[in-house]
């Protein structure tokens, strides 16, 4: 059985007061279970403060992204000891929109996901093709190349901290979400991909998410299909209620 999570990417939304009432908010509302881990991402400034509100309650702190440096000429960077400092060791690397805006290359990416492992980080790695890929029908290959590219360096045991999301990019932010079968055929294409790489016991373990345009109407039928282990929600995860709904629809 492997425990669903819902992960809250909240991009750069919410300022530090914002985020002490969004947390608030969560903490009243959420009905912690066992059979769902929840994690928020809040932007780093607000880090420290999500930390502190959140020791005693069952919502894990991620970071939305890190270099692979330990430290260093990088100016507006932040490291992994950085965060690990502040009692965060979570983080997502590789978002469709740091791809895209902030030139991550698979290069890059290979260095963070081996300094995540390196520093025994959870991973939340993501991937997802663009629509002209889908279009052309190359939607397996670019997630399959992101998936190699970036992870296959690393030895089996790293797996046990790494989430692989999926988030087709055509569905970010667009109110166009996946169907469930869609999801459904490109996640159990991941574990295969996995499987042919590193056995069946990995494959069946790790968990993969659905990130895009997920919300409180559609969580349910996505998250009920065999090989969605949860998602990874965007704008849903900035309001409390919302957010709520999507962690109650995994737990069913
Ligand atoms: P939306 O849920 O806003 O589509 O964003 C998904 C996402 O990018 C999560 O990382």
């Amino acid at each position: 059985m492997r425990t669903k999570i819902v992960a809250g990417n909240w991009k750069m939304n919410k300022t530090l007061q914002e985020t002490v009432t969004l947390i608030n908010e969560l903490k009243n509302l959420l009905n912690p279970h066992n059979n769902v881990e929840v994690i928020i991402a809040p932007p780093f400034v607000n880090l420290p403060k999500a930390v502190e509100l959140l020791q005693d309650f069952p919502i894990k702190v991620a970071a939305q992204n890190m270099h692979f440096a330990d430290s260093g000429a990088y100016t507006g960077e932040v490291s992994a000891g950085m965060l690990k400092a502040i009692g965060v060791d979570t983080v997502i690397l590789g978002h469709s929109e740091r791809r895209a805006y902030f030139n991550e290359t698979a290069d890059m990416l290979q260095k963070k996901a081996h300094k995540a492992y390196e520093k025994s980080m959870t991973n939340i790695f993501c991937v997802g093709e663009k629509l002209k890929e889908r279009e052309a029908g190359k939607h397996f290959d670019v997630v399959e190349s992101q998936i190699a590219d970036a992870l296959f360096q690393l030895p089996l045991q790293a797996y046990k901290k790494i989430v692989i999301a999926y988030e087709p990019v055509w569905a970010i932010g667009t109110g166009q979400t996946a169907t469930p079968d869609q999801a459904q055929e490109m996640h159990r294409f991941i574990r295969e991909t996995l499987a042919k790489k590193y056995g069946r016991d990995l494959a069946n373990a790790i968990r993969i998410l659905y990130g895009g345009s997920v919300k409180p109407g559609n969580a349910a039928e996505i998250f009920s299909k065999p090989d969605v282990d949860g998602g990874l929600i965007g704008g849903a995860s900035l309001k409390a209620q919302d957010f709520n709904a999507i962690v109650e629809a995994a737990k069913s």
